[in-house]
């Protein structure tokens, strides 16, 4: 079938939804829809049998759903309507959510539903829920919708509110007012909203005089202080008292024209610096919740180290706090060391935003990429540690050659990675030519990574890349991963595995050090950075705005536009340390 999915962003959606395609041979194309010209020439052009809106915040335009057949990819059970489905879903409480597969039609998600998927709800932010539950519900029902495509006998079922079955209703869309709290109001009634607009549009709070949207919250069960008070910060995440508890913020993003999200901290400028710096180590034992980055837990002679880094970007900080957590449990009476990542994402390597908020975005670049190859060559060279990388969500650019360190990589059924930097404007180092190489062989590397497309586990799998793809949800993944890791643990011949590949490192370095392979890299990034040779400045700015498709957007304002934004704020932010 010819399928056009016009959809406002390629996000992990889309992208999920373009590998199940291509897997069963359909001819898949996608049109960013940033305005309606561009679709009804995309339709015009293409003439699909089918087109499928992934993730669509347009409407599309009449004379195309009049004439050919739209399937949307609702967030949202059967009956429910409107653009905030799980806004209204986490704000509710709802017990159990779905995801409607439904033709377009003339009022919006009231067209004939083609499939649908319901999920237990979990207490969890918006952009979690999305990324797992809604992501694996909205698949089974695409592949549903696409088998009735082809049966003619199917029929849709029309929306019947009449019918007792049909739970959902029409939802306006949501409003900042909507999320508005006050700091008096228990912890967990506080992070509820603020787990419901996570990732967008974040809620709008004030800290020390100024407005920002808030990002990133977790429950903090032992301070406690008077309610609105910022506590402390610990890892650029600051503390916040509310009546009943307390809540840390990871991120915060300025309400000022062209801010973007940065780590709660450096968007907060001098009034962090002088809260108190809760430092937690990863090793230390916490039974009450609180907010930590990186934890590292022990079952016999097995590690298991967790890195929650907030949407799998790793700045120079991150990298190498987890390099140094990686040495000491190596340190520690271990025989495997198994890297969880994040539940939400596993990584998404370097970390773009704070690079563009810097003053000097290379040099901050060129630090976070040598943190990040640090960080890599310390997993490869674990002679005495047998090292097994648990991919529980996507993974993105040198995120994906972080996971390959690894001498088992296993992950999760539905997996996106995206293993390319080239849409980055970036050569990209993590060793990745050493490494991806070595799993799938050099001309499927080169022409992958050409590519610049998304690869799913299956092929992944097939291919070498991944070892093993396993369970569909998070839960029943870390589960699997234990079982797996206790069995290589408790294998007779365990020894000879180390052997093996200290044998196999020794022969490749004997081959080409790897000090060469990063050599040879980072001289293809410092060009990357320093002199901007592949527009690596320009994409990471249209990136972290959010321009999609900035030749179709009239209404972009220009970069250096928000350059000049950034600097006053940056200066204003500094320039009032020097004033107090
Ligand atoms: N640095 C900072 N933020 C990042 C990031 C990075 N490396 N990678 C992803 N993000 C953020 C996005 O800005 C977005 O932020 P939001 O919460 O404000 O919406 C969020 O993570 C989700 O990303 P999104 O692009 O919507 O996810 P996706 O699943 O649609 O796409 C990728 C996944 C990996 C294709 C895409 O995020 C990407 O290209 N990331 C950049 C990777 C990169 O080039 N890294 C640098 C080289 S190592």
């Amino acid at each position: 079938m010819k399928i056009l999915f016009l959809t406002t962003a390629f996000n992990g959606m889309a992208q999920r939804a373009w590998l199940e395609l291509d897997r069963l041979d359909h001819q898949v194309k996608v049109q960013i829809a940033s305005n309606e010209v561009v679709m009804l020439t995309a339709v015009e052009e293409f003439q699909p049998n089918l087109i499928v809106a992934p993730f669509l915040k347009a409407k599309i335009p009449e004379s195309i759903w009049r004439n050919h057949l739209c399937l949307i990819i609702h967030p949202g059970i059967v009956g429910d309507r409107g653009a905030s489905s799980l806004d209204w879903a986490i704000l509710n409480q709802e017990k159990e959510w779905g995801v409607t597969i439904l033709e377009a039609a003339e009022k919006m998600d009231a067209g004939d539903i083609w499939a649908s998927h319901n999920f237990p709800m979990r207490d969890t932010s918006k952009a979690n829920l999305y990324r797992h539950e809604v992501a694996q519900a909205a698949m089974k029902g695409l592949l549903e919708a696409i088998d009735h495509k082809t049966n003619p006998s199917f029929c849709p079922t029309p929306l019947e509110y009449a019918n007792p079955a049909v739970r959902g209703q029409w939802n306006r869309s949501i409003r900042q007012t909507d999320f508005q709290f006050s700091w008096e109001e228990k912890a967990s009634h506080i992070l509820r909203k603020i787990r419901a607009a996570d990732s967008a549009p974040g809620v709008l709070i004030e800290l020390f005089g100024a407005e920002y949207y808030a990002f990133g919250g977790h429950l903090e069960a032992e301070m406690q202080g008077q309610p609105g008070k910022v506590l402390a910060r610990r890892d650029k995440a600051i503390c916040i008292a509310t009546g009943e508890q307390a809540i840390w913020l990871t991120h915060l993003k300025s309400s000022e024209e062209g801010a973007i999200k940065l780590p709660a901290t450096f968007a907060l400028g001098p009034e962090a610096e002088a809260l108190p710096n809760l430092e937690l180590s990863p090793f230390e034992t916490k039974a009450k919740s609180t907010f930590r980055e990186i934890r590292y837990e022990q079952e016999g002679e097995i590690g298991y180290l967790h890195f929650d880094f907030y949407n799998g970007a790793m700045d120079t900080d991150q990298c190498t706090r987890l390099r140094e957590t990686i040495a000491e449990a190596k340190r520690r009476p271990i025989k495997m060391l198994v890297l969880m990542g994040g539940v939400d994402v596993w990584s998404n390597g370097i970390d773009l935003n704070q690079i563009e908020y810097a003053e000097y975005s290379n040099d901050e670049a060129w630090a976070n990429i040598q943190a990040i190859d640090d960080l890599i060559l310390e997993i490869i060279q674990s002679p005495n540690h047998y090292i097994m990388t648990a991919l529980q969500g996507n993974a993105g650019a040198g995120g994906v050659a972080f996971a390959l360190a690894g001498d088992k990589v296993v992950a999760r059924k539905g997996v996106v990675l995206n293993p390319h930097t080239k849409n980055m404007g970036l050569y990209g180092s993590e060793y990745w030519t050493y490494l991806l190489p070595k799993r799938i062989g050099i001309e499927k590397a080169t022409h992958f990574t050409e590519q610049c497309l998304p690869w799913g586990t299956a092929m992944a799998k097939e291919i070498g890349l991944l070892d093993d793809v396993f369970a569909e949800t998070a839960v029943e993944f870390r589960r699997q991963v234990r079982e797996l890791a206790q069995e290589i643990a408790a294998l007779p011949y365990f020894d000879k595995l180390l052997l093996a590949k200290t044998f196999q490192r020794k022969k490749d370095e004997r081959v080409k050090p790897l000090a060469k392979y990063r050599e040879e890299e980072l001289q293809r990034m410092w060009s990357n950075f320093y002199e901007d040779d592949q527009g690596f400045a320009e994409k990471r700015f249209h990136f972290v705005h959010k321009i999609y498709d900035p030749e179709q957007n009239q209404s972009v304002k220009d970069r250096d536009w928000y350059s000049s934004r950034r600097k006053i704020y940056r200066r204003r932010k500094w320039e009032s340390i020097e004033y107090k």
